[in-house]
């Protein structure tokens, strides 16, 4: 079934992304917005991340998900509108279908070629659910089409992607993630702090996932810029910022080179670093004043056996 649409809603053109590519290229200390890691490929090579045994963020919060369902779903109620913030494969959204039963599923992914695939196979199985997706930047502002019914709405945000945000832009996602839930909330997975070793081995896979899937914004900034980035002018380098809390991924040049685009170039020496993503580490305490602060008044919160991954529904 498909939601409708109102011609307004659908006529949004792609937004030009230049201008914010070209501010972060040519910045001192150089940087690419995380949000360019997921075109088609690098959504692949995502979803490649999450199957690695060393990426323990997955399947941690997977356990919580099966361990705590029941009391996850009566905290929120059965026939809600779903809405899944970066959807991605839908599959963890799916895993609440039976249980959950939504009236509506609204998926909003950045890449929206990789979400219709994944959507359309979802239609076919659970026809009884309306289903629609999105392509929406929401790290700039989300905007819930009007057509969305407003009663009841489940915001689901699930992988610790919010830990992708600066704090003041996790405040303000947040904030407007409560303004439009109306009666409803937040489900949210939050990744915990933890020690260095194990965080190094999630970022810096043995396998080179996660350095493949770094290195491929290169290759995604060239297709939105015109650009003549060359993968193997790089490496993938992680640092552990205990000051911020967080986990930082940088591209290493390996050498004296330059990057040309039209109009524009970019000289980078050897050794020099582009910052490509943060992902921030909580702690109980940490998320829940910044949950507060956005206006939810109430939590409930499940964690696994080692502390290392929260699940939170915020109301
Ligand atoms: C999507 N996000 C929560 C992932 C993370 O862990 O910050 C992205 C990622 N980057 C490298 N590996 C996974």
């Amino acid at each position: 079934m498909q939601i409708p649409v109102t011609p307004e809603e659908n006529k949004k053109l792609p937004p030009n992304f230049i201008p914010e590519i070209e501010t972060g290229l040519l910045a001192k200390n150089a940087s690419i917005s995380p949000k360019f890691l997921y075109d088609p490929l690098g959504s692949h090579l995502f979803t490649a991340i999450t199957l690695l045994p060393e990426y323990y963020p997955t399947n941690t919060e997977k356990n919580i998900f099966t361990e705590y369902q029941d009391q996850i779903i009566n905290a929120i109620g059965t026939g809600v509108t779903l809405i899944d913030l970066g959807a991605g494969n839908c599959q963890k959204a799916e895993s609440f279908f039976n249980s959950l039963q939504p009236s509506h599923y609204l998926a909003i992914d950045f890449s929206v070629e990789y979400l219709e695939d994944a959507l359309e196979k979802l239609k076919g199985k659970y026809p009884s659910i309306q289903m629609q997706c999105i392509g929406m930047d929401f790290s700039k502002e989300l905007i819930i089409p009007n057509s969305i019914a407003k009663d009841k709405r489940t915001f689901f945000y699930p992988g610790s992607s919010i830990g992708n945000f600066l704090s003041g832009e996790a405040l303000e996602l947040l904030r407007q993630i409560k303004s439009q839930a109306n009666d409803g909330g937040l489900l949210i997975g939050v990744d915990l702090m933890k020690e260095d070793s194990v965080l190094i081995a999630a970022y810096d896979d043995p396998l080179k996932v996660t350095a493949a899937f770094n290195l491929n914004i290169l290759r995604s900034i060239n297709s939105q810029l015109g650009s003549d980035f060359r993968v193997e002018q790089f490496r993938h380098k992680v640092k552990i910022n205990h000051f911020e809390n967080r986990v930082e991924l940088y591209l290493e040049a390996l050498e004296d080179l330059t990057v040309n685009w039209p109009g524009k170039s970019r000289a980078f020496q050897k050794g020099e670093l582009i910052h490509t993503e943060n992902s921030h580490k909580y702690t109980i305490e940490s998320i829940q004043l910044l949950l507060n602060q956005a206006g939810f008044k109430s939590t409930h919160i499940w964690t696994d056996p080692k502390d290392y991954f929260a699940v939170i529904y915020a109301q």
